[in-house]
Protein backbone atom coordinates (compact mmCIF):
# COMPACT_ATOMS: atom_id res chain seq x y z
CA UNK A 1 0.00 0.00 0.00
CA UNK A 2 1.64 3.30 -0.97
CA UNK A 3 1.61 5.99 2.19
CA UNK A 4 -1.05 7.71 2.80
CA UNK A 5 -3.68 5.70 1.65
CA UNK A 6 -6.34 5.23 3.60
CA UNK A 7 -7.90 1.63 3.92
CA UNK A 8 -11.05 1.69 3.67
CA UNK A 9 -13.52 -1.08 5.32
CA UNK A 10 -14.45 -3.40 2.32
CA UNK A 11 -18.47 -2.73 0.95
CA UNK A 12 -20.37 -5.06 2.91
CA UNK A 13 -23.44 -6.95 0.88
CA UNK A 14 -24.45 -8.87 4.34
CA UNK A 15 -28.40 -8.84 4.09
CA UNK A 16 -28.78 -6.80 0.79
CA UNK A 17 -30.59 -8.06 -2.22
CA UNK A 18 -28.80 -7.39 -5.58
CA UNK A 19 -31.62 -6.38 -8.21
CA UNK A 20 -29.61 -3.65 -10.10
CA UNK A 21 -26.90 -3.04 -11.59
CA UNK A 22 -27.33 0.85 -10.30
CA UNK A 23 -25.97 -0.01 -6.93
CA UNK A 24 -22.74 -0.87 -8.05
CA UNK A 25 -20.24 1.97 -7.64
CA UNK A 26 -16.16 1.10 -8.34
CA UNK A 27 -15.46 0.12 -5.21
CA UNK A 28 -18.29 -2.46 -5.17
CA UNK A 29 -17.49 -3.79 -8.66
CA UNK A 30 -13.72 -4.21 -7.41
CA UNK A 31 -14.79 -5.37 -4.51
CA UNK A 32 -17.06 -8.45 -6.11
CA UNK A 33 -14.37 -9.14 -8.66
CA UNK A 34 -11.60 -9.38 -6.34
CA UNK A 35 -13.96 -11.95 -4.41
CA UNK A 36 -14.51 -13.63 -7.68
CA UNK A 37 -11.12 -14.33 -8.17
CA UNK A 38 -10.41 -15.66 -4.89
CA UNK A 39 -13.47 -17.63 -5.76
CA UNK A 40 -11.45 -19.17 -8.82
CA UNK A 41 -8.33 -20.02 -6.97
CA UNK A 42 -10.43 -21.75 -4.33
CA UNK A 43 -12.25 -23.79 -6.84
CA UNK A 44 -9.26 -24.45 -8.73
CA UNK A 45 -7.07 -25.03 -6.22
CA UNK A 46 -9.40 -27.56 -3.61
CA UNK A 47 -13.21 -27.51 -5.65
CA UNK A 48 -14.52 -25.11 -3.21
CA UNK A 49 -15.09 -24.91 0.86
CA UNK A 50 -17.77 -25.27 3.73
CA UNK A 51 -18.34 -21.29 3.77
CA UNK A 52 -21.94 -21.31 3.66
CA UNK A 53 -22.35 -24.71 5.53
CA UNK A 54 -25.69 -24.70 7.21
CA UNK A 55 -27.42 -22.20 4.47
CA UNK A 56 -29.96 -22.84 1.86
CA UNK A 57 -30.57 -21.20 -1.63
CA UNK A 58 -34.37 -21.12 -3.31
CA UNK A 59 -33.50 -20.99 -6.80
CA UNK A 60 -36.16 -20.38 -8.34
CA UNK A 61 -37.00 -20.01 -12.36
CA UNK A 62 -39.73 -18.88 -14.28
CA UNK A 63 -38.11 -18.58 -17.91
CA UNK A 64 -35.67 -21.15 -19.18
CA UNK A 65 -32.22 -20.79 -18.16
CA UNK A 66 -29.31 -23.52 -18.36
CA UNK A 67 -26.31 -21.72 -17.15
CA UNK A 68 -27.98 -19.10 -14.84
CA UNK A 69 -29.74 -21.47 -12.58
CA UNK A 70 -27.05 -24.43 -12.52
CA UNK A 71 -24.57 -22.17 -12.09
CA UNK A 72 -26.08 -20.72 -9.06
CA UNK A 73 -26.51 -24.01 -7.76
CA UNK A 74 -23.37 -25.05 -8.44
CA UNK A 75 -21.91 -21.92 -6.73
CA UNK A 76 -24.24 -22.53 -3.47
CA UNK A 77 -23.07 -26.60 -3.46
CA UNK A 78 -19.03 -25.63 -3.94
CA UNK A 79 -19.93 -23.36 -0.81
CA UNK A 80 -21.09 -26.32 0.99
CA UNK A 81 -24.67 -24.97 0.86
CA UNK A 82 -27.67 -26.54 -0.19
CA UNK A 83 -30.23 -26.03 -2.77
CA UNK A 84 -34.12 -25.83 -3.31
CA UNK A 85 -34.44 -25.72 -7.56
CA UNK A 86 -38.06 -24.50 -8.44
CA UNK A 87 -36.85 -24.60 -12.47
CA UNK A 88 -40.61 -25.83 -12.99
CA UNK A 89 -42.78 -23.54 -12.00
CA UNK A 90 -45.84 -24.85 -13.53
CA UNK A 91 -45.49 -28.55 -11.67
CA UNK A 92 -45.24 -25.94 -8.19
CA UNK A 93 -48.18 -23.89 -6.84
CA UNK A 94 -47.44 -20.79 -9.27
CA UNK A 95 -50.02 -23.49 -11.85
CA UNK A 96 -52.50 -23.47 -9.25
CA UNK A 97 -52.74 -19.67 -9.17
CA UNK A 98 -50.72 -18.93 -6.56
CA UNK A 99 -49.41 -15.09 -6.00
CA UNK A 100 -45.69 -14.17 -6.43
CA UNK A 101 -45.72 -12.42 -2.82
CA UNK A 102 -47.01 -15.61 -1.44
CA UNK A 103 -44.20 -18.02 -3.04
CA UNK A 104 -42.03 -15.58 -2.01
CA UNK A 105 -42.98 -15.32 1.59
CA UNK A 106 -43.19 -19.88 1.08
CA UNK A 107 -39.64 -20.48 0.16
CA UNK A 108 -37.91 -17.36 2.32
CA UNK A 109 -39.22 -19.43 5.53
CA UNK A 110 -37.59 -22.22 3.98
CA UNK A 111 -34.52 -20.91 2.99
CA UNK A 112 -31.96 -18.28 3.41
CA UNK A 113 -31.63 -16.67 -0.09
CA UNK A 114 -33.65 -16.27 -2.75
CA UNK A 115 -32.48 -16.53 -7.11
CA UNK A 116 -35.84 -15.27 -9.22
CA UNK A 117 -35.77 -14.83 -12.74
CA UNK A 118 -39.18 -13.83 -13.96
CA UNK A 119 -40.66 -12.69 -16.96
CA UNK A 120 -41.91 -9.24 -15.60
CA UNK A 121 -40.05 -5.88 -15.48
CA UNK A 122 -39.73 -5.34 -11.51
CA UNK A 123 -40.65 -9.29 -10.32
CA UNK A 124 -37.48 -9.12 -8.71
CA UNK A 125 -38.16 -5.61 -6.66
CA UNK A 126 -41.53 -7.47 -6.08
CA UNK A 127 -39.69 -10.36 -4.57
CA UNK A 128 -37.78 -8.48 -2.68
CA UNK A 129 -40.30 -6.15 -1.48
CA UNK A 130 -42.58 -9.00 -0.12
CA UNK A 131 -39.29 -11.14 1.37
CA UNK A 132 -37.27 -10.35 4.19
CA UNK A 133 -33.74 -12.33 3.11
CA UNK A 134 -31.68 -11.25 0.27
CA UNK A 135 -33.54 -11.48 -3.28
CA UNK A 136 -30.88 -11.90 -6.39
CA UNK A 137 -32.28 -10.48 -9.64
CA UNK A 138 -31.50 -13.57 -12.18
CA UNK A 139 -33.39 -11.50 -15.12
CA UNK A 140 -36.63 -9.31 -15.23
CA UNK A 141 -37.66 -10.05 -18.63
CA UNK A 142 -36.17 -7.26 -20.69
CA UNK A 143 -35.24 -5.47 -17.60
CA UNK A 144 -32.08 -6.23 -16.25
CA UNK A 145 -29.81 -9.22 -15.26
CA UNK A 146 -27.60 -7.76 -12.95
CA UNK A 147 -25.51 -11.15 -11.59
CA UNK A 148 -24.31 -11.47 -15.64
CA UNK A 149 -23.33 -8.22 -16.17
CA UNK A 150 -21.08 -8.69 -12.96
CA UNK A 151 -19.57 -11.68 -14.37
CA UNK A 152 -19.30 -9.85 -17.94
CA UNK A 153 -17.01 -7.23 -16.38
CA UNK A 154 -15.35 -9.93 -14.24
CA UNK A 155 -14.69 -11.50 -17.84
CA UNK A 156 -12.99 -8.41 -19.13
CA UNK A 157 -10.83 -7.89 -16.30
CA UNK A 158 -9.71 -11.32 -16.63
CA UNK A 159 -8.98 -11.35 -19.96
CA UNK A 160 -7.90 -7.76 -20.76
CA UNK A 161 -6.20 -6.89 -16.99
CA UNK A 162 -8.70 -3.61 -17.63
CA UNK A 163 -11.71 -1.77 -18.30
CA UNK A 164 -10.31 2.10 -18.66
CA UNK A 165 -9.62 2.96 -22.26
CA UNK A 166 -11.63 0.08 -24.19
CA UNK A 167 -13.83 0.33 -26.65
CA UNK A 168 -17.16 -2.09 -26.20
CA UNK A 169 -19.31 -2.99 -29.20
CA UNK A 170 -22.40 -4.87 -28.68
CA UNK A 171 -23.91 -6.43 -31.61
CA UNK A 172 -27.79 -7.55 -31.87
CA UNK A 173 -30.67 -7.18 -30.38
CA UNK A 174 -29.89 -4.78 -27.76
CA UNK A 175 -33.44 -3.91 -27.56
CA UNK A 176 -34.79 -6.57 -25.97
CA UNK A 177 -31.57 -8.24 -24.66
CA UNK A 178 -31.46 -7.31 -20.58
CA UNK A 179 -27.45 -8.11 -20.46
CA UNK A 180 -26.83 -6.17 -22.64
CA UNK A 181 -28.67 -3.29 -20.71
CA UNK A 182 -27.12 -3.86 -17.52
CA UNK A 183 -23.75 -4.39 -18.90
CA UNK A 184 -23.83 -0.82 -20.53
CA UNK A 185 -25.01 0.64 -17.35
CA UNK A 186 -21.96 -1.13 -15.60
CA UNK A 187 -19.81 0.05 -17.82
CA UNK A 188 -20.31 3.73 -17.00
CA UNK A 189 -18.51 3.28 -14.09
CA UNK A 190 -15.60 3.32 -16.41
CA UNK A 191 -13.96 5.35 -19.08
CA UNK A 192 -15.09 2.78 -22.18
CA UNK A 193 -16.27 3.85 -25.47
CA UNK A 194 -19.66 2.19 -26.86
CA UNK A 195 -20.59 0.94 -30.06
CA UNK A 196 -23.72 -0.54 -30.54
CA UNK A 197 -24.41 -2.16 -33.80
CA UNK A 198 -28.17 -3.25 -34.73
CA UNK A 199 -30.76 -2.71 -37.00
CA UNK A 200 -33.16 0.08 -36.33
CA UNK A 201 -36.09 -2.31 -34.85
CA UNK A 202 -33.36 -3.65 -32.07
CA UNK A 203 -31.73 -0.50 -30.92
CA UNK A 204 -30.48 -0.13 -27.19
CA UNK A 205 -33.65 1.68 -26.05
CA UNK A 206 -33.45 4.66 -25.05
CA UNK A 207 -33.54 5.19 -21.20
CA UNK A 208 -30.34 2.77 -21.69
CA UNK A 209 -29.46 5.60 -23.97
CA UNK A 210 -30.25 8.63 -22.19
CA UNK A 211 -28.21 7.21 -19.08
CA UNK A 212 -24.79 6.51 -21.72
CA UNK A 213 -25.54 10.41 -22.66
CA UNK A 214 -25.92 11.85 -19.17
CA UNK A 215 -23.04 10.09 -18.21
CA UNK A 216 -20.06 11.90 -21.16
CA UNK A 217 -19.72 8.55 -21.98
CA UNK A 218 -19.00 8.75 -26.36
CA UNK A 219 -21.29 6.44 -28.52
CA UNK A 220 -22.22 5.14 -31.83
CA UNK A 221 -25.05 3.35 -33.29
CA UNK A 222 -24.71 1.35 -36.42
CA UNK A 223 -26.19 -0.99 -38.59
CA UNK A 224 -23.02 -2.93 -40.41
CA UNK A 225 -21.03 -5.20 -37.87
CA UNK A 226 -17.52 -5.53 -40.20
CA UNK A 227 -17.12 -1.51 -39.93
CA UNK A 228 -17.75 -1.82 -35.82
CA UNK A 229 -15.23 -4.74 -35.16
CA UNK A 230 -12.17 -3.16 -36.33
CA UNK A 231 -10.79 -1.25 -33.23
CA UNK A 232 -12.87 -2.62 -31.20
CA UNK A 233 -11.81 -4.68 -27.93
CA UNK A 234 -14.74 -6.22 -26.96
CA UNK A 235 -17.55 -7.86 -28.93
CA UNK A 236 -20.35 -8.93 -27.31
CA UNK A 237 -22.37 -10.44 -29.53
CA UNK A 238 -26.14 -11.45 -28.20
CA UNK A 239 -29.12 -13.77 -29.62
CA UNK A 240 -32.22 -12.37 -30.87
CA UNK A 241 -34.68 -12.83 -28.29
CA UNK A 242 -37.49 -14.38 -30.23
CA UNK A 243 -39.58 -15.18 -27.16
CA UNK A 244 -40.10 -11.31 -26.83
CA UNK A 245 -41.44 -10.41 -30.03
CA UNK A 246 -45.06 -10.20 -30.51
CA UNK A 247 -45.10 -10.49 -34.47
CA UNK A 248 -43.05 -13.59 -35.56
CA UNK A 249 -42.40 -11.93 -39.62
CA UNK A 250 -40.50 -9.15 -37.86
CA UNK A 251 -38.22 -11.65 -36.11
CA UNK A 252 -37.48 -13.63 -39.11
CA UNK A 253 -36.37 -10.20 -40.70
CA UNK A 254 -33.72 -9.47 -38.23
CA UNK A 255 -32.95 -13.17 -36.87
CA UNK A 256 -29.77 -13.74 -39.48
CA UNK A 257 -28.36 -10.62 -39.85
CA UNK A 258 -25.19 -10.69 -37.85
CA UNK A 259 -22.78 -13.52 -37.75
CA UNK A 260 -19.52 -13.89 -36.04
CA UNK A 261 -17.24 -16.08 -38.12
CA UNK A 262 -13.59 -16.55 -38.52
CA UNK A 263 -13.68 -14.24 -42.10
CA UNK A 264 -14.83 -10.87 -39.38
CA UNK A 265 -12.53 -12.40 -37.02
CA UNK A 266 -9.66 -11.10 -39.50
CA UNK A 267 -10.80 -7.97 -39.24
CA UNK A 268 -10.35 -7.52 -35.15
CA UNK A 269 -7.42 -6.85 -33.15
CA UNK A 270 -4.86 -9.87 -32.24
CA UNK A 271 -6.08 -9.24 -28.53
CA UNK A 272 -10.26 -8.47 -29.24
CA UNK A 273 -12.43 -11.03 -26.87
CA UNK A 274 -15.43 -12.24 -28.09
CA UNK A 275 -18.46 -12.56 -25.69
CA UNK A 276 -21.34 -14.15 -25.82
CA UNK A 277 -23.95 -14.56 -22.51
CA UNK A 278 -24.99 -17.59 -24.48
CA UNK A 279 -27.22 -19.37 -25.64
CA UNK A 280 -26.27 -18.74 -29.14
CA UNK A 281 -28.78 -19.59 -31.88
CA UNK A 282 -25.95 -18.87 -35.05
CA UNK A 283 -24.57 -15.57 -34.36
CA UNK A 284 -21.14 -17.11 -33.52
CA UNK A 285 -19.78 -20.18 -36.16
CA UNK A 286 -18.72 -22.97 -34.39
CA UNK A 287 -15.15 -21.94 -35.86
CA UNK A 288 -14.83 -19.23 -33.94
CA UNK A 289 -14.78 -21.84 -30.86
CA UNK A 290 -10.88 -22.64 -31.46
CA UNK A 291 -10.15 -18.74 -31.95
CA UNK A 292 -8.20 -17.91 -28.71
CA UNK A 293 -10.21 -15.03 -28.79
CA UNK A 294 -13.46 -16.88 -27.71
CA UNK A 295 -13.55 -15.76 -24.29
CA UNK A 296 -17.65 -16.99 -23.80
CA UNK A 297 -17.46 -20.66 -22.96
CA UNK A 298 -14.75 -19.00 -20.52
CA UNK A 299 -17.12 -16.10 -19.28
CA UNK A 300 -19.59 -19.33 -18.47
CA UNK A 301 -17.26 -20.92 -16.10
CA UNK A 302 -16.45 -17.24 -14.49
CA UNK A 303 -20.14 -17.47 -13.92
CA UNK A 304 -19.80 -19.80 -10.96
CA UNK A 305 -17.04 -17.50 -9.36
CA UNK A 306 -18.91 -14.52 -9.08
CA UNK A 307 -22.13 -16.53 -8.20
CA UNK A 308 -20.17 -17.74 -5.07
CA UNK A 309 -18.76 -14.28 -4.43
CA UNK A 310 -22.39 -12.98 -4.38
CA UNK A 311 -23.99 -15.68 -2.39
CA UNK A 312 -20.90 -15.35 0.16
CA UNK A 313 -21.39 -11.37 0.35
CA UNK A 314 -25.22 -11.68 0.78
CA UNK A 315 -25.09 -14.15 3.23
CA UNK A 316 -22.80 -12.33 5.51
CA UNK A 317 -19.76 -14.49 4.55
CA UNK A 318 -17.36 -13.32 2.13
C1 LIG B 1 -29.25 -14.50 -21.21
C2 LIG B 1 -30.58 -14.15 -20.57
O1 LIG B 1 -31.26 -15.03 -20.02
O2 LIG B 1 -30.90 -12.98 -20.59
N1 LIG B 1 -28.80 -15.78 -20.88
C3 LIG B 1 -28.08 -15.95 -19.73
O3 LIG B 1 -28.53 -15.65 -18.65
N2 LIG B 1 -26.84 -16.42 -19.86
C4 LIG B 1 -29.21 -14.23 -22.67
C5 LIG B 1 -30.21 -14.85 -23.58
O4 LIG B 1 -31.12 -15.58 -23.17
O5 LIG B 1 -30.09 -14.60 -24.79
Amino acid sequence: MRPNTPSLPAPSFAGQDILSVSQFDRTKLEYVSGVAHEMRVLVERFGGADLLQGKILANLFYEPSTRTSSSFMAAMMRLGGQVIPINNVQYSSVSKGESLPDTIRTLESYSDVIVIRHPEVGAAATAAYYGANPVINAGDGVGEHPTQALLDLFTIVEELGKVDGLTVTMVGDLKYGRTVHSLTKLLLNYDVTFRFVSPEILQMPSDVLDAVNASGHAYEQVEALPDAVAGSDVLYVTRVQKERFTDLAAYDRVKDLYVVDEELLTQAKEQMIVMHPLPRVGEITYGVDDDPRAAYFRQMRNGMYVRMALLAAVLGRA
